[in-house]
């Protein structure tokens, strides 16, 4: 895979913003962009199979079951991008299917090297497909490869496995409105959304028995530790996952254990914790399935297709720029 390495100064951005997190008034929080490093990545990859984390089960299935009707209701020739894309593992279904009609270009945009590397090694070996990853943030991946586009060229972009839900409601619409600008009228965009369900199941989703996801939130502290040189003691933070019932989210936090000093040399602060306090890592915003279509209409899209999971509330929208 020829994959675009990021080229800007991704040490100094990070210190910059943990300064910025972790100095704000009122709540701590750190972006969850930066649970994504090659540890994080392999973590997210285990939540993903676990019991109680039924949610990339749900797109998988969706995608399984209706790949080809998918493909049918895309414009062609297209190309295919996905922000995001982890490993890459429930693509396959949707890229099969494609391939099938037309030799295809899949460019998944990530910003976790290791995941583009899973994401290769997981479906090189499709028949006509080539593969370009982009080790980019979102829209600057999807406006790189918009602006290759060959003429007469659609785009199909994928937006899978609920990654919206980590922007608060008005930001998602946002997002889907700065995605819509990039595109061309008849391109399409795939989007997982997950949809909402019983307190205590998503409690269990986002704080498994096994502690996998713990693991994941807390590796952001020793990310800190080992890129910008800190002393997070990691024994005195635990994950913690909450439910904002007005946001209609499940979110994640680290709160520490008792009141302590943490030292961040490369982001050229000291920070205070008082016991009990919580950084805030990650939302996981949950949908009404016909609240989506408001979203698509919202940011210049219109709802062509749903499919909801009966097993796990889950929602596959297929959406086409206007
Ligand atoms: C919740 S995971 C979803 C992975 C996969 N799409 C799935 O459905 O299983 C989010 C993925 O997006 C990537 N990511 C997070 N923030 C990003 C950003 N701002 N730009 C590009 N990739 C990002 C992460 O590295 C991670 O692989």
């Amino acid at each position: 895979m020829l994959v675009h390495a990021i080229t800007s100064n991704v040490t100094y951005e990070f210190a910059s913003d943990v300064h910025a997190g972790l100095t704000r008034p009122g709540q701590k929080e750190l972006p969850s962009k930066y649970l994504y490093d090659d540890v994080g990545s392999a973590l997210f990859e285990v939540i993903s199979r676990l019991p109680e984390y039924g949610l990339t089960r749900a797109d998988e299935r969706l995608l399984r079951r209706h790949a080809s009707e998918i493909v049918d209701r895309v414009a062609a020739p297209v190309a295919v991008v996905e922000l995001g894309s982890g490993s890459g593992k429930k693509t396959r279904w949707l890229l099969e299917a494609l391939c099938r009609r037309q030799r295809t270009f899949y460019y998944p945009v990530e910003i976790s090297r290791s995941a583009l590397a899973m994401c290769e090694r997981e479906l090189r070996d499709i028949d006509s497909i080539s593969i370009v990853g982009f080790e980019r943030e979102y829209l600057d991946g999807l406006l790189e490869v918009a602006a290759h586009r060959k003429s007469g060229q659609h785009l199909l972009v994928l937006f899978l496995g609920s990654t919206i839900g980590n922007f608060d409601r008005s930001a998602g619409v946002k997002f889907l409105a700065e995605v819509r600008r990039i595109l061309e009228p008849g391109d399409s965009l795939l989007l997982g959304t997950d949809l909402e369900k019983p307190g205590t199941q998503l409690l269990s989703a986002y704080d498994d028995g096994l502690g996998v996801t713990a693991a994941f939130n807390l590796n952001l502290l020793a990310r800190v530790n080992r890129e910008l040189d800190a002393d997070f003691d990691l024994q005195q933070f635990v994950h913690m996952a909450r439910i904002n019932h007005e946001a209609r989210s499940v979110e994640m936090h680290l709160q520490s254990m008792r009141r302590q000093t943490v030292s961040i040399p490369s982001a050229e602060v000291d920070v205070e914790f008082m016991e009990g306090e919580t950084i805030w890592t990650e939302s996981s915003h949950k949908y009404a399935a016909d609240e989506i279509c408001q979203m698509a209409r919202s940011s210049g899209f219109c709802c062509e297709a749903q499919w909801v999971d009966g097993e796990w509330p889950f929602a596959e929208n297929l959406l086409t720029a206007e």
